[in-house]
């Protein structure tokens, strides 16, 4: 089955921040796509030619922008239920709201119905591929991978391991956390486009053992994603370091499991120390800005300028439940006013090159996804600037490309998402 998706074309090859030949935009573009993968891309003319040749079918998404499905790199897939919980910072709102929502994922028909009802709002919000938290439970886990699998998605995700200060029903040991983890690896790591991410949830989660054992699942599984939370909130940070105190700061609580790398996910990652900071970037572990869960929470301004200046790769995500969208749009919409606070607007091109192949970067998977390129799967976003009325009547005066972007960043949700493409079939509507 072949089809030929037409439409304003956009797509990165570099980082704006740090090369002015950074993207291809075709204004009258196309995209073909054979079972699933595109075979062509650029501008119409041309593609179309080829298209014809195939008999492929069209489907006509002009005027808007097509650009590679939107990637979030921190997400808690059982918190779909936590999201707009009042009034608590980080460790109150853990106990109050979130690990309460996350005691009912025991249940595989509730983690089943939630996974389908999460996996759908990403898909109508155009992300198309995240790197999901699930619960203790490992058949959150399962439930979660079996709908990303049914729905052709590349996902990564991970039971959370924890072994203290939560409720017993979310508690594993450090044994039984990695022989589950271990289980769940051999089930689903690598299956289709899946792939399993280490999940310690956090150094207050975990005794000391929990953590070793993470760190030796790391080493016996080379190439698997980390993924936990680093310095997100003042009270968070006093209270790991009375309990880790032969660490040298947060960053080495993790550092002396083994559990830094390139493969490695920081949530957060806010009030860090220089050294810290030189340590990831040292270490190639990677800092997720999770922009409207800092505000939310008020965990404090992550400095993104900072990070990179260092050395670091960094990475934007929602953060659901304490992240307050599942549009990407709205976390740049954030990202943004908080890089003003610092002083530092962003451009509306880095904005979404950070959401696409950004990302795809901070996840090492640029190989695969974040791009629009002959050979790759078909993961794409249809973006509508004109989705309503108030972004229609701002858009009659976007006089470029950038302005329309940026309108979409500052204006833009799910509203504007006219499709998402999985593998070329249409996840929206
Ligand atoms: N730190 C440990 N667990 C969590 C979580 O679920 N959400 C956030 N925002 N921070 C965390
Ligand atoms: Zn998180």
């Amino acid at each position: 089955m072949k089809t030929l998706v037409r439409g304003r074309v956009l797509t990165f090859h570099a980082d704006p921040a740090d090369s002015a030949d950074n993207h291809d935009y075709h204004e009258n573009g196309a995209i073909l796509i054979d079972a699933g993968r595109i075979v062509a891309v650029g501008d119409h003319a041309d593609v179309a030619a080829r298209a014809d040749a195939a008999g492929a079918a069209l489907i006509d998404h002009r005027p808007h922008i097509v650009m590679p499905g939107f990637i979030d790199p921190h997400i808690h897939f059982p918190q779909v239920q936590v999201i707009a919980s009042w009034g608590e910072q980080l460790l109150d709102w853990l106990n109050t709201y979130t690990f309460p929502a996350e005691l009912k994922f025991a249940d595989a028909a509730h983690a089943g119905a939630m996974a389908g009802a999460f996996l759908d709002l990403l898909l109508a919000h155009g992300t198309t591929t995240a790197c999901a938290f699930c619960s203790v439970h490992p058949e959150s886990a399962e439930a979660l991978f079996a709908g990303a699998q049914a729905r052709g998605m590349a996902m990564v995700a991970g039971k959370v391991m924890m072994d203290r200060n939560a409720p017993d029903g979310l508690l594993d040991t450090p044994q039984r956390g990695y022989d589950e983890t271990t289980a769940l690896i051999a089930r689903w790591h690598g299956r289709d486009r899946l792939r399993y991410a280490i999940s310690p949830r956090f150094a207050i989660t975990s005794t000391p053992e929990q953590l070793r054992a993470a760190g030796t699942l790391a080493a016996e599984h080379p190439g698997l994603h980390v993924q936990t939370h680093l310095s997100e909130n003042r009270a968070e940070i006093d209270f790991t370091l009375s309990l880790y105190p032969q660490a040298r700061d947060y960053l080495d609580v993790y550092d002396r499991e083994g559990l830094l790398g390139p493969r490695t996910l920081m949530g957060h990652a806010i009030h860090l120390g220089a050294r810290e900071l030189a340590r990831m970037a040292d270490t190639g572990t990677r800092a997720i800005h999770c922009p409207t869960s800092n505000l939310f929470l008020g965990s404090g301004l992550f400095d993104d300028h900072s990070a990179r200046a260092a050395g670091v790769v960094t990475g934007v995500a929602t953060d659901i439940g304490a992240g307050t969208s599942y549009s990407m749009l709205a976390t740049l919409n954030e990202a943004y006013k908080i890089a003003q606070l610092q002083g530092r607007p962003m451009h509306p091109l880095q904005a979404f090159h950070w959401a696409t192949r950004g990302n795809a970067i901070a996840l090492g998977m640029e190989d695969e996804i974040g791009r629009i390129a002959p050979g790759r799967h078909a993961d794409l976003v249809v973006l509508d600037p004109r989705a309503t009325p108030a972004m229609a009547l701002r858009a009659d005066a976007a006089g470029s490309l950038a302005e329309e972007l940026f309108i979409l960043q500052i204006m833009g949700d799910d509203r504007a998402v006219a499709q998402t493409y999985v593998q070329g079939r249409a996840m929206k509507g």
